[in-house]
């Protein structure tokens, strides 16, 4: 397997490229953050704009925090190591996610997926994706073997259901997963799921992902950042055209959330 940071700077430098799932990979951990100040109490938020392509990091209060502030100073190193510079010319978004996660469920969606996917909204491909995800406690999962997505168009086709299902998760390494606290650095092209519970009691678990990206996440129902109003509108839609499916998370009962855009 090719050297896991080599092949994300590559992933990253180029238009997204359904062919790219075609090569395993794994994540590349860039650090950890204090497992006590990770799960400290906080609000949560969902894609929430935090900085504009060409501008500075713009945090709201209740997210000026230590393990916030811990994520963003990881995030920042790893950065300098990519080719080119570095999230300068990105959006970031960031999602802190806490709740109290059931027993026989997940805390957020169960199923393989990826985060990235450019639909037929993006004719023209963007650079990549990229994420730095981080969990409390029983960390994202991460599929490391070669998929194939030749003939999966973006509005037939569910990528997510169709690429999940090619995941032979009886072979040795199929599945990796990090240890909590530790943040993780993936590209648009590592399936990844979040586990389900197999604790007989509820536990509370923090989620952290730092979203680096070209896309404007507009989407109605992501968190609306005070201090960096966003330079677009949000619309009413869904998952990205052939991605749609059933969500089983642990739902918002046990969390607070952050502002959410409305019309
Ligand atoms: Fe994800």
């Amino acid at each position: 397997m090719q050297d896991d940071f080599a092949l994300l700077a590559e992933d990253v430098s180029s238009p997204f490229d359904g062919g790219r799932f075609a090569i395993g990979r794994r994540p590349v951990r860039v650090g950890a953050i204090d497992l006590g100040a990770l799960d400290a109490e906080t609000d949560s938020c969902l894609d929430m704009l935090v900085k504009l392509p060409g501008g500075d990091v713009r945090l709201p209060e209740a997210f000026r925090t230590k393990a916030v502030f811990s994520l963003f100073t990881l995030a920042a190193e790893a950065e300098k190591k990519l080719p080119g510079p570095g999230w300068r010319d990105h959006y970031l978004y960031l999602t802190v996610d806490q709740r109290e996660v059931l027993p026989g469920r997940s805390h957020r969606n169960a199923g393989w997926h990826f985060d990235g996917m450019q639909g037929s909204r993006y004719f023209e491909k963007l650079t990549a994706c990229r994420q730095y995800v981080v969990s409390s406690a029983n960390p994202t999962e991460y599929a490391t073997l070669p998929m194939n997505a030749d003939g999966l168009t973006e509005d037939g086709h569910n990528w997510f259901v169709e690429l999940g299902a090619q995941i032979d998760e009886s072979i040795p390494g199929a599945v990796v997963k990090g240890a909590p606290g530790e943040v993780m650095l993936m590209s648009a092209y590592q399936l990844h799921r979040s586990p389900v519970s197999m604790a007989e009691h509820p536990y509370r678990r923090t989620f952290f992902r730092l979203d680096v990206s070209m896309k404007q996440q507009d989407r109605l129902g992501n968190s609306l950042n005070p201090d960096l109003p966003a330079p677009f509108e949000f619309q009413p839609r869904g998952l990205p055209e052939g991605l749609r499916y059933e969500i089983s998370d642990s739902g918002w009962e046990g969390g607070r959330k952050f502002s959410k855009a409305v019309l």
